[in-house]
C-alpha cells in the first residue's frame, strides 16, 4: 500500500517537473504610454522618473502592444561624480484586488557595470540603443551626463521556467547613491512600470 502511494507521488513529481522544466516565452506589455509611474505613499526626498532625468527630449510611443522609443535624456539627479548608485527591483503581481510582493526581487550594490554587461537584460532591452555609449559609460547617472538613443522597440519578451507567470504586474525600481564613504544622498528615485505579462 505504502509502496503504491510512493509510487503515484513520484510519477506525479516526474509530471510537474516535465511540466515546469520547459520554458516558456513571455511578453511584458506596458499598460501605460508613459511607462514610469510614481510609485505610491514615498518620502518626500524620494523622487521619482523626473528626478532622475530631463525627458523633454524623448518620447514613447505604443504601437502594436510594443513601445517605441526615441530622443535623448540628460541626468539631472542631484548626485557626485563617483557615487555609487544601488539598485533594487522588486515586482509586485495583481492578485485578487491587490498587489502582492512576488518572489522576483533583484539587488544591484552597483549598478552602473551591469548596464552595459552584454548578459545582462538591460544592455538587450536598453543600453545597446545607447548611441554615446564610450561617452556615458562612466558617467551615467551623473548631472549633466547625455543619453543619446538610436530609435528602438522596447519588445521585452523572457523566458521562464518552472509555474505559468502570466498576470498583471508592476515593477518597482529602487535607485540610491553612495558617496565615497559609503553614506547615502538626501535623494532617492522610485519610479513603477505596470503591465501585462502575456504567454507568446
Ligand atoms: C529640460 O530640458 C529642456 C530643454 O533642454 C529645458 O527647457 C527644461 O527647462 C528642462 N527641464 C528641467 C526640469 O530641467
Ligand atoms: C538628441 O541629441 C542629438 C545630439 O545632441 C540631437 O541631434 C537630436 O536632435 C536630439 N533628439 C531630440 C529628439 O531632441
Ligand atoms: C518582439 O519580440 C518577439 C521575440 O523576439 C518577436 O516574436 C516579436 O515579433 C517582436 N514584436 C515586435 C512588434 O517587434
Amino acid at each position: 500500500m505504502w509502496l503504491h502511494i510512493e509510487f503515484l507521488f513520484v510519477s506525479f513529481l516526474v509530471i510537474i517537473f516535465a511540466i515546469c522544466s520547459s520554458a516558456l516565452n513571455y511578453i511584458f506589455v506596458a499598460e501605460n504610454e508613459d511607462f514610469f509611474e510614481d510609485c505610491v505613499n514615498s518620502k518626500s526626498n524620494v523622487l521619482n522618473f523626473d528626478g532622475i532625468v530631463n525627458k523633454s527630449e524623448l518620447s514613447f510611443t505604443l504601437h502594436d502592444e510594443v513601445i517605441l522609443v526615441s530622443g535623448n535624456v540628460t541626468f539631472i539627479w542631484d548626485i557626485q561624480p563617483g557615487d555609487r548608485v544601488q539598485a533594487t527591483f522588486k515586482t509586485n503581481k495583481y492578485d485578487r484586488g491587490s498587489w502582492q510582493l512576488t518572489p522576483y526581487v533583484m539587488k544591484m550594490q552597483d549598478f552602473r557595470p551591469t548596464l552595459f554587461d552584454k548578459d545582462q537584460h538591460f544592455y538587450k532591452f536598453w543600453t545597446r540603443h545607447i548611441i554615446n555609449v564610450e561617452e556615458i559609460k562612466e558617467t551615467i547617472f551623473y548631472p549633466g551626463t547625455k543619453i543619446i538613443h538610436e530609435p528602438f522597440d522596447i519588445n521585452v519578451t523572457m523566458e521562464f521556467t518552472g509555474v505559468p507567470v502570466s498576470g498583471r504586474y508592476k515593477i518597482t525600481t529602487l535607485l540610491k547613491a553612495y558617496d565615497s564613504n559609503n553614506l547615502p544622498r538626501d535623494t532617492s528615485i522610485c519610479f513603477e512600470v505596470i503591465g501585462e505579462v502575456d504567454r507568446l
